[in-house]
């Protein structure tokens, strides 16, 4: 199976190549325009492999897409590349209005001229989209995410996978594409880029910085390894029905107050600080980020059912081993961290 993996220099895209490239027979054609989350050092660990190919490609680039599947010839299409921040959404919507939505049509496009003559050859195809639980909007105190709550996207991120989402479910429904669509909660993890909350956490108490926690530190989200994810796509890609979406979850339901807690509680045991008690006399809350979802949580009964998928990790033991990953990896921090983030609060609504 020779697949086309667009986003693999970023966090989820980089956990999913290594897996591909080390459990699967599978070789991959990594596209990724390395913005400032996609970073090749993800992959030094299998980037040397006979199956690895690398294309500094955007998706937003017809003539470049055609190239590749001309070249490549791929079986399939697993498509991650996006802009996944929420906050920088709300600072600048434009960027993600063209890599999620414009970036996915113009993938779905070269894509399907590539599949009408694959299909003639008589050859198999299978695209799978990547997104997200926060398509669904928020939940109140009950109730989980299922395959069919209505979509409600709140924030200009959500909004614009929401709408990608859409253009793969038509892509299927108009012209037969082939498609499978998951929907995944929050995860977490070696490799992520840290402008989100578990990295953000990690380095700042390292650093003796102020710990960030939005509003009141209420907000819950649902939290799922990363491995498992990448686990997960293989598995829907691979098994799934056509035309179907699967949502992705852990069972991992915390406050974000909790999340940030329980990290300070491992690196006190991991690395005590030589000034404080505790890194939790860093914690600082702060201004709310604006149209905040209050609470996701993913029913995965039927990924866990139909396709036999279970995660691996529990909350707790995926977050030691982050933790360790963070402290035995600060120069890849350091390098990731360009001239285009420099630890600033975002998400405030300024532009940029
Ligand atoms: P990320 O920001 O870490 O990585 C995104 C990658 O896409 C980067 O390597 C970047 O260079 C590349 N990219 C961006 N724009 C591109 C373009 N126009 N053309 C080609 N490449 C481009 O993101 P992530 O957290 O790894 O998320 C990957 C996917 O999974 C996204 O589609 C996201 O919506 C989805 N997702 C993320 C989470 C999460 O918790 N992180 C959860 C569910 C779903
Ligand atoms: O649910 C899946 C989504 O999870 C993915 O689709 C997104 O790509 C991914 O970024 C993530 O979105 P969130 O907005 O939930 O992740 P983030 O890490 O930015 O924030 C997690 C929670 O922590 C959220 O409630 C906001 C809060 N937060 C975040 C940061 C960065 C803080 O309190 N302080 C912070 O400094």
């Amino acid at each position: 199976m020779r697949i086309v993996v667009t986003g693999g220099a970023g966090f989820i895209g980089s956990a999913l190549i290594r897996f591909l490239l080390r459990e699967t027979d599978a070789t991959v054609v990594n596209v990724d325009k390395l913005t400032y989350a996609g970073n090749l050092e993800s992959l030094d660990s299998v980037s040397g492999l006979p199956g690895y190919s690398f294309e500094q490609v955007d998706i937003c680039d017809a003539d470049a897409m055609a190239r590749i599947f001309h070249d490549y010839q791929p079986s399939a299409v697993m498509h991650l590349a996006a802009e996944s921040h929420v906050d920088r959404s709300i600072d600048g919507p434009a960027q993600f209005i063209e890599t999620n939505l414009v970036g996915t049509y113009t993938l779905l496009e070269s894509a399907r001229k590539y599949w009408d003559a694959v299909k003639a050859d008589g050859r198999q195809f299978r695209f799978l989209h990547v997104s997200t639980d926060e398509v669904y909007g928020t939940l109140g105190e009950d109730g989980l995410f299922t395959e069919e709550t209505n979509y409600k996207p709140n924030s200009p991120y959500s909004a614009s996978k929401a709408g990608s989402d859409h253009l793969v479910r038509a892509w299927h429904h108009t012209y037969g594409f082939p498609v499978v669509t998951s929907n995944c909660s929050n995860n977490y993890g070696p490799y992520q880029f840290p402008e989100k909350l578990i990295p953000v956490v990690i380095l700042n108490a390292l650093a003796g910085r102020p710990i960030p926690v939005y509003g009141e530190g209420k907000n819950i989200r649902d939290w799922l390894y990363v491995d498992d994810h990448a686990r997960a796509l293989y598995t829907v890609m691979t098994e799934g029905r056509e035309g179907e979406t699967y949502n992705i979850g852990g069972h991992n339901e915390k406050t974000n107050l909790e999340v940030v807690q329980t990290i300070c509680e491992i690196l006190d045991a991991m690395t005590p600080s030589e000034t404080l008690d505790s890194y939790k006399s860093l914690i600082t809350f702060v201004a709310d980020r604006p149209g905040h979802d209050q609470r996701y949580a993913i029913d995965a009964s039927k990924i866990e059912h139909e396709l036999g998928w279970v995660p691996a990790e529990s909350f707790d033991s995926g977050l030691q081993k982050t933790v360790r990953w963070y402290l035995d990896n600060q120069d890849w921090c350091n390098r990731v961290v360009d001239g285009s983030y420099r630890g600033e609060r975002l998400g405030l609504g300024g532009t940029s």
